[in-house]
């Protein structure tokens, strides 16, 4: 497995890829501290391409002034044992620096899909998610890109930033890696204290009851969502950011009933806030 942190060390790279011709270039974006939801990830990409390139990088234009940008989860030694055990041929871990060497000449907005759920919650979030992915899409130019249906709402975005830019490259979604008990596997769950681990598998478990109502009594969105957030109001010593229940991928309010509809929630725990989402069609 190849290892680099420079820019044009990844471009070379790639080329000679391209040059081979050795077939399709698979790419697993991630901010690292590894956990089985990635390495499904890298795992779907080994399966699907020739080569698979993981970039690994913290990036800081996606986390708030008052977010954990300093405190997230780091240990790139760690990360590369995992994605090589995964099958990468590749990992890029660029220091900042390298990302953002100087003020931008251009910044991004993701003007849709960016008022309600976690874009509500973290303002300028996506902005930073889709800087950061153009960056890494033009250097890394692979064929697909491996996305966490966990972060559905990412999904919906970058769906819309590649289509609205023509990138020539294909969004593929990945199912939510689970814990046992159900918690979605997140890096941020080492900051739970041993209660708050206990209590936070109800965040799936509130969703899940959610779709069960929503399939049996065929409720409003608005009655889906009342129902799930008195569930997650029964979580000890968290505190409910936000459920929402909308129309997937667009993330508006649900007016085609046959589309798919998406119910999902960020509970605040006192070390990690958590998101979990489940999509479901009503018919
Ligand atoms: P990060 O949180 O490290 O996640 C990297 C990828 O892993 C994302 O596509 C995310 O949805 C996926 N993922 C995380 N937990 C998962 C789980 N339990 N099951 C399946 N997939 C999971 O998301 C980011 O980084 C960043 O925003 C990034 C896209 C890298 C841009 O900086």
């Amino acid at each position: 497995m190849i290892i680099i942190n420079k820019v044009h060390e990844a471009k070379e790279i790639v080329s000679a890829w391209k040059a081979e011709a050795s077939g399709s270039l698979g790419f697993v974006p991630t901010m690292g501290y590894l956990h089985e939801g990635h390495l499904e990830l890298i795992k779907k990409a080994r399966a699907d391409n020739a080569k698979v390139a993981v970039s690994i990088f913290v990036n800081p234009t996606q986390f708030g002034p008052n977010e954990d940008f300093e405190t997230y989860p780091r240990d790139l030694e760690r990360d590369l044992q995992l994605a090589r055990m995964a099958g990468a041929d590749l990992v890029f871990a660029p220091d900042p620096s390298e990302m953002y060497g100087h003020a931008p000449f251009v910044t991004m907005t993701a003007a849709a899909r960016t008022n309600v759920l976690c874009g509500r919650s973290r303002p300028g979030h996506f902005d930073g998610v889709v800087t950061v992915l153009t960056k890494l899409f033009h250097i890394m130019q692979p064929d697909k890109a491996y996305f966490g249906k966990k972060d559905a709402q990412q999904v919906a975005v970058i769906k819309g930033l590649v289509d609205e830019f023509f990138f020539p490259l294909e969004i593929i979604p990945v199912d939510t890696v689970r814990e046992e008990d159900g918690l979605a596997k997140s890096s941020r769950n080492v900051f739970l204290t041993a209660d708050e681990r206990m209590e936070a598998p109800k965040i799936y478990k509130s969703l899940k009851a959610g779709r069960l109502f929503s399939e049996k009594e065929k409720p409003g969105a608005e009655e889906i969502r009342s129902y799930i957030l008195a569930s997650l109001q029964d979580i000890k010593g968290a505190e409910v950011d936000y459920v929402e229940v909308l129309q997937y991928p667009e993330l508006i309010p649900v007016t085609d009933q046959s589309s798919e509809i998406i119910a999902a929630a960020a509970v605040k725990f006192s070390g990690a806030r958590l998101i979990d989402n489940l999509i479901w069609t009503r018919s």
